[in-house]
């Protein structure tokens, strides 16, 4: 009896514990629900590490103000952890000075951090670190889900204050250390040997030797990248690494690596130095960073040849599974000659068969070696050869952005076609050159004879690229000889001052001459003017994809004398300057303006820079204001350039703002030569400053 009391008040107070365990359970579940409706993002100061954050991958908020130089920046693209993440995120460009969200993923830690200037923000060279990370936009995926918190290295905080920070210090810079400097010639030889068990045609013993011979490396003062230096105050060469052997204190080490690797031999040659401790020795490492784990050598890429490349391969069912393989060993060849990385060139891949698609982009594989474990994997996707569909896929996804595209570096796609394509490649091209691609040709076994009539467009490799004396193009004559086009094709995209094929002032203007031929001017002077718009045109690089020319003759009326499609070459174009004939009569500059924004700037192709050029000599007998307004809102640069009785006040106001680099005042019309040479500069000037693709 008293047991079974004893067990039921057991029971009961089991009961009741259970009861009230399961209550506060899902009182806690409650709150929970109502405490963490949605994903919170954590955020950080300007000077925080990525290295001081052990997640692997997280999105977080940056404020503003990140771009200030007292916040370090490690690498170009691929950060070292020692760098400040709100600082790479705008320097990566994914960021403005204003904050935001970014997602920063960890990646492997490379040999060596190359410094550049980009978004305002100056990032420093560092040789070697454990760990790096890169900055993506943070969009929204489905399923992978990011900490609300951060967990952090230590048990600091994570709002170190500017200043503060760190315990970090630096290793005196040793100019009595001897380091061995590798060769490109030592490092290429190597990557032959570990590769001399290829079943495929390799290079006979004369050929490899050629092929390892270094390319012609610049000599003395950063030639690189003179043009991104020259003008800044770096030049100054303060407080280089040798000069300050004694410096303590992160803020002044980080001054001594604001001087621009490009600009400093020694440290320029710093990712052809032997990895290890001679690298340490070279460069301020952090002590509390260094890593006692050794971290296999990864190349920086040869910095001679920074260029973005795409490739596009033929996966056609015609090819064959033998020569697809041959293509990829090929491909394979040139990522090893080219030595991809971070520093150098770039390399991604697509396949085309009834479709394309991207293998992998520009940022997916860093390093030769990786690049070609990725090449072994790629699989035939079978299928026609569109190759025209494949050029207009890269031109609108491959170069962008988020794919890994560096902006200053070239863009070049080389596309490998089997025979020949079945489907149009020209115009697919164009607009490919027209965006700033340099686009190669290797075609590989074209059409005998009676297969011609199949071809379905003839003469394609030709009409696709540049016409430069077959600089862009190969024709290989079988797959079995491919090999023998690895070197002249490295050669060749690396000589990125032959690159014509991307834009420069001269070849992507619709240029648009409006010409005054009131009575005043005279039939003498009126020839001048038409000389002097011959000699401005003879500046420029004429064809139907370079720069078109156009012109608008005006008194009251207007006439349009040619567009921009109807001459295509230099001596048609100088020919028809020639036979225009003097019109004679008032002057409505307004009314020009806008009979040239209609009749010459409607038919500009969207990628074209629309220049107007436009000659008076008199005060206009019409309002400019609005005109010239429109004009400028359009996007018509527009130069005036005012003889004898011309009106000063009124080029200004037709000039594209600052007047001062836009218009031209000339007393007669026989100096008119004189401006030729400063009209263009301006426009030369005016074009490398704006941002390029
Ligand atoms: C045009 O160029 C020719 C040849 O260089 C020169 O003699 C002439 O003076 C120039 N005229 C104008 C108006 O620019």
């Amino acid at each position: 009896m008293g047991m079974v009391v004893l067990t039921m008040k057991a029971s009961v107070i089991e009961m009741f514990l259970v009861l009230l365990v399961t209550g506060i359970h899902s009182n806690k579940e409650m709150a929970k629900k109502i405490k963490r409706p949605k994903f919170t993002v954590p955020q950080i100061n300007c000077d925080v590490k990525a290295g001081k954050i052990i997640n692997p991958e997280f999105i977080v908020k940056c404020p503003a103000g990140c771009q200030d130089p007292k916040y370090h920046v490690y690498g170009t693209d691929i950060y070292a952890s020692y760098s400040s993440v709100c600082g790479a995120a705008v320097h990566s460009g994914v960021l403005d000075n204003s904050g935001g969200k970014i997602l920063v993923r960890k990646v492997a830690g490379q040999s060596g951090y190359k410094g550049s200037y980009s978004n305002g923000v100056q990032s420093l060279s560092l040789p070697r670190w454990r760990e790096s990370f890169i900055i993506l936009e943070s969009k929204p995926q489905k399923g992978v889900t990011f900490p609300s918190a951060l967990t952090y290295l230590s048990s600091k905080s994570p709002a170190v204050k500017a200043g503060e920070t760190t315990k970090a210090y630096y290793l005196p810079f040793l100019p009595g250390t001897t380091i061995q400097p590798v060769t490109l010639i030592q490092g290429l030889a190597v990557t032959a040997a570990e590769d001399s068990h290829s079943t495929l045609p390799k290079p006979s013993p004369s050929e490899a030797s050629a092929t390892s011979s270094p390319r012609p490396r610049p000599v003395g003062h950063g030639s690189g990248e003179t043009d991104l230096w020259s003008t800044t105050s770096y030049a100054s060469g303060q407080n280089s690494p040798g000069a300050n052997p004694g410096i303590q204190r992160p803020d002044s080490a980080g001054a001594a690596f604001q001087k621009p690797v490009g600009a400093d031999v020694s440290l320029g040659e710093m990712e052809l130095w032997k990895p290890g401790s001679a690298l340490l020795d070279a460069g301020f490492v952090p002590k509390e960073e260094l890593s006692t784990q050794s971290l296999e050598p990864v190349s920086q890429g040869d910095p001679n040849c920074r260029i973005d490349l795409s490739f596009l391969i033929d996966g056609s069912s015609s090819i064959g599974r033998r020569r697809f393989r041959i293509q990829k060993q090929f491909l394979t060849d040139v990522a090893q000659a080219l030595d991809i990385g971070p520093a150098g060139p770039l390399m991604g891949v697509v396949q085309y068969g009834d479709n394309p698609a991207t293998q992998f982009s520009l940022k997916t594989h860093m390093n030769s070696r990786d690049l070609k474990a990725a090449i072994e994997k790629i699989t035939q996707r079978g299928g026609l050869s569109n190759a025209g569909r494949a050029i207009s896929f890269v031109t609108k996804n491959f170069f962008s952005k988020v794919n890994g595209n560096r902006g200053g570096a070239p863009n070049v796609a080389v596309v490998l076609v089997d025979g020949w394509p079945t489907d149009k490649v020209e115009e697919a091209s164009r607009l490919a050159r027209e965006s700033g691609i340099n686009i190669f040709f290797i075609t590989i076994e074209g059409a005998v004879e009676n297969e011609k009539q199949y071809v379905v467009e003839p003469n394609f490799a030709n009409k696709a690229v540049c016409r430069t004396n077959g600089f862009y193009s190969f024709n290989v004559q079988s797959w079995f000889g491919l090999h023998k086009t690895v070197q002249p094709l490295v050669k060749r995209v690396c000589d990125t001052d032959r690159l014509a094929c991307s834009k420069t002032c001269f070849n992507s203007a619709d240029l648009g001459f409006v010409i005054d031929g009131s009575s005043s001017v005279g039939t003498g002077n009126f020839r001048t003017v038409l000389q002097f718009v011959a000699n401005l045109s003879k500046e420029f690089e004429i064809s139907e994809t370079d720069t078109r020319i156009g012109a608008v003759q005006y008194t009251y009326e207007q006439r349009l004398e040619f567009g921009f499609d109807k001459y295509n070459t230099k001596p048609d174009i100088l020919n028809a300057i020639k036979r225009v004939g003097y019109w004679s009569g008032g002057t409505s500059t307004g009314a020009a303006i806008n009979y040239a924004l209609e009749q010459l700037f409607k038919k500009s192709k969207p990628n074209k820079r629309k220049l107007m050029i436009l000659i008076t000599d008199g005060r206009s007998y019409d309002d400019v204001r609005i005109p010239a307004m429109a004009a400028h809102h359009k996007g018509v640069i527009t130069y005036a350039i005012g003889v004898a009785w011309a009106a000063q006040d009124e080029l200004e106001v037709i000039a594209t703002y600052p007047a001062k680099d836009h218009s031209f005042f000339v007393d007669e019309f026989d100096n008119l030569y004189k401006f030729v040479p400063r009209i263009i500069q301006n426009i030369c000037t005016e074009f490398n400053s704006q941002p390029r693709n």
